[in-house]
């Protein structure tokens, strides 16, 4: 039985990693602590890790593991961008989980659109005071509408999907187009200008920073929607409030921000939170914010606990780990 160190641990990993763990022969040590660079030494004795996104797996956390014995991480995300892959290089092995939970984010996404659009937050505070009043709780019918889909991988076509199904026309624009369902494709101006919903389903990267800019918003149609299940730092913040401040934008449904590492996953309803723009962002009505739960479903949690536990008991057995995270960035399959 080989222990592994499992770092920033909630109570609903546990749920999933416990029942699994045995049937590959892996047993956890489970620390409330996030990995850093003065965490990793709890690792010692274990030559493996799991880590989730909020880690810190930068260059001083990879020679500490190092010293304590560690050789792999295994990652329970389908991101890595948090990992220095180059310094990692010929130190740790890094695995992840490619594809948890295209239907959970799509859904959520859905979800953030369908609550927006109809008020279903500001209906259900209004109703438990006893105001029955319908006023200012106006929607419009998804049918009809154009749906602009910025990236049209697993979420993506996911998403796709489910708007197809309420009758939507769908634009979309990727640098790899899936082609087929009847999406037509299209720049990304031409996605702005057209669209009266568009949901954010690409990566970020360094062409992907800021996507959603006071250009981009500039040129949407008036009382666009924006969704965004994907990565914070792919809008401009500050632009989306300024927007939503003139109108520009009627709503927007946000499950990730760009500054979220600081309060998301956990409750820190006893601090002052000192981000003004996030503070803004949820005394805006309609403004949906959600603390990166897209992916939290019973499903999604069962397959990242399987594939995390598979990739350690492919290491620890020797055999080819099919999800490794190489230094050029891109997950190989062997
Ligand atoms: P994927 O890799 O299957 O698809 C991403 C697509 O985006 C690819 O087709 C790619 O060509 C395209 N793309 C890349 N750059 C683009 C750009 N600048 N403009 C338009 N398209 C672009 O990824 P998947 O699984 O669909 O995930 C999408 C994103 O969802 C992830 O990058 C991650 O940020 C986010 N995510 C959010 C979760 C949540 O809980 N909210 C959970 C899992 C992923």
């Amino acid at each position: 039985m080989e222990t592994v160190a499992f770092f920033d641990t909630k109570s609903y990993d546990k749920v999933w990693f416990d029942r699994l763990k045995h049937r590959h022969g892996i047993d956890l040590k489970y620390y409330d602590n996030r990995l850093n660079r003065d965490t990793a030494i709890m690792a010692s004795g274990c030559r493996a890790v799991v880590a989730f996104v909020t880690d810190q797996i930068d260059a001083p956390t990879i020679d500490m593991l190092r010293r304590v014995g560690v050789e792999a991480v295994s990652l329970r995300s389908a991101g890595y961008n948090h990992v220095d892959l180059r310094y990692a290089e010929g130190k740790l092995r890094i695995f992840r989980v490619p594809a948890y939970a295209p239907n959970a984010v799509a859904e959520h996404a859905m979800a953030l659109l369908l609550c927006l659009n109809r008020k279903v937050h500001r209906a259900y505070n209004r109703v438990r005071e006893y105001n029955f009043s319908l006023k200012g709780l106006i929607g419009f019918d998804l049918k009809g509408k154009t749906v602009g889909v910025v990236g049209t991988g697993k979420i993506g076509l996911a998403f796709i999907d489910i708007c197809l199904g309420f009758g939507m026309k769908v634009l979309a624009c990727d640098p790899q187009p899936a082609w087929g369902r009847g999406v037509e494709y299209v720049s990304f101006p031409d996605l702005c200008r057209r669209s009266d919903v568009i949901s954010l389903h690409c990566p970020l990267t360094r062409d992907s920073y800021h996507l959603i800019s006071r250009h981009a918003l500039r040129i949407m149609k008036e009382g666009v929607v924006i969704l965004n299940t994907s990565r914070g730092a792919l809008i401009d913040a500050e632009a989306l409030l300024d927007a939503i401040k003139h109108g520009k934008v009627s709503a927007a449904g946000l499950d990730v921000y760009e500054e979220e590492s600081d309060f998301f996953y956990e409750d820190v309803s006893e601090n002052v939170i000192r981000d003004d723009k996030l503070k803004l962002l949820l005394a805006t009505p309609n403004v949906l914010v959600t603390s990166h739960q897209g992916f939290l479903t019973d499903e999604a949690l069962r397959e990242i606990a399987a594939v995390t536990l598979q990739n350690l008991a492919d290491y620890f057995a020797g055999r080819a780990v099919e999800n490794e995270v190489f230094a050029q960035g891109r997950a190989k399959a062997l």
